[in-house]
């Protein structure tokens, strides 16, 4: 049928969440959007001017210049932040151990979540964060709140990083669990399950069983929505 719907997707870092929301996204033949690659951008664009997270005036005084952008590519999607191809960049450590901080900042917040709002209302977006379901889309018709152990997730990202870090599993689970812990005890729009989620623990589940589980969901909210 023609009727979209938006779907929400949140969770703690590496419980699976942008690679399963890009399989969704194009098993229903809708956008994927990466909300935490746009807190990425924004925080790389403060780091570059030398703007810290502590000096929320200064960080305020420049959010209304930021223009972020996703488009989508052959490769995945790129990342556009002020004209500049920021892709890659903003997934470095550097980036990784501040965007936490840049994120807590509730004018940069409200900022980005104006952007998100603005790309899913036409409905048919897999949108992929942190508070989603809860604040960016209340009313997205499909909710997941993905989760894994901290020792899964880290050993995930430990394989992603395939001995190009220099870190060790054990540092990647502290950095992972700090960030968590930061993002669940902020102020503004915390890391939190929305209690209309489907909460899914994808400790030992694959890829494409939680991109079935998902799209199973999907379809079915659909089809409700017809027969209405
Ligand atoms: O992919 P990974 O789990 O490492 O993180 P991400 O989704 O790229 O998000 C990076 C950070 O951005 C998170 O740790 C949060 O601090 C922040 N974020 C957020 O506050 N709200 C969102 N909707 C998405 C990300
Ligand atoms: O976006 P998020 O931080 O939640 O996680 P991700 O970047 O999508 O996934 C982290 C890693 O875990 C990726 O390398 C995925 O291929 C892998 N993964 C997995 O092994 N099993 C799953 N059920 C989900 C993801």
């Amino acid at each position: 049928s023609n009727n979209k719907i938006n779907v929400a997707i949140d969770g703690p870092a590496g419980a699976g969440k942008s690679t399963v929301a890009r399989l969704v996204a194009k098993a229903l033949s809708y956008v994927y959007v990466d909300t935490g690659a746009m807190y990425r951008a924004a925080t790389w664009y403060m780091m570059c001017r030398g703007i810290p997270a502590e000096d929320t005036e200064k960080v305020l005084q420049h959010v209304p210049e930021l223009m972020i952008e996703l488009v989508p590519d052959p490769t995945g999607q790129k990342v556009y932040c002020n004209g500049e191809d920021v892709t890659t960049v903003i997934r470095s450590m550097e980036v990784t151990s501040k965007v936490s901080q840049y994120s807590s900042i509730a004018g940069l917040r409200t900022r980005l979540t104006e952007n998100q709002r603005e790309m899913a209302a036409r409905k048919g977006v897999v949108m992929d964060g942190r508070d989603i379901g809860t604040t960016v889309l209340p009313d997205a018709e499909v909710k997941v709140f993905m989760t894994a152990s901290v020792q899964e997730r880290a050993a995930r990202r430990f394989k992603e990083l395939n001995g190009a870090a220099d870190i060790t599993l054990e540092q990647l689970e502290r950095d992972i669990a700090a960030r968590d812990k930061f993002d669940e005890e902020r102020e503004v729009s915390p890391l939190r399950c929305s209690e209309d989620a489907i909460v899914l623990d994808t400790t030992h589940m694959d890829i494409q069983g939680v991109v079935d589980t998902i799209v199973s969901y999907c379809l079915a909210e659909k089809d409700g929505e017809n027969s209405q």
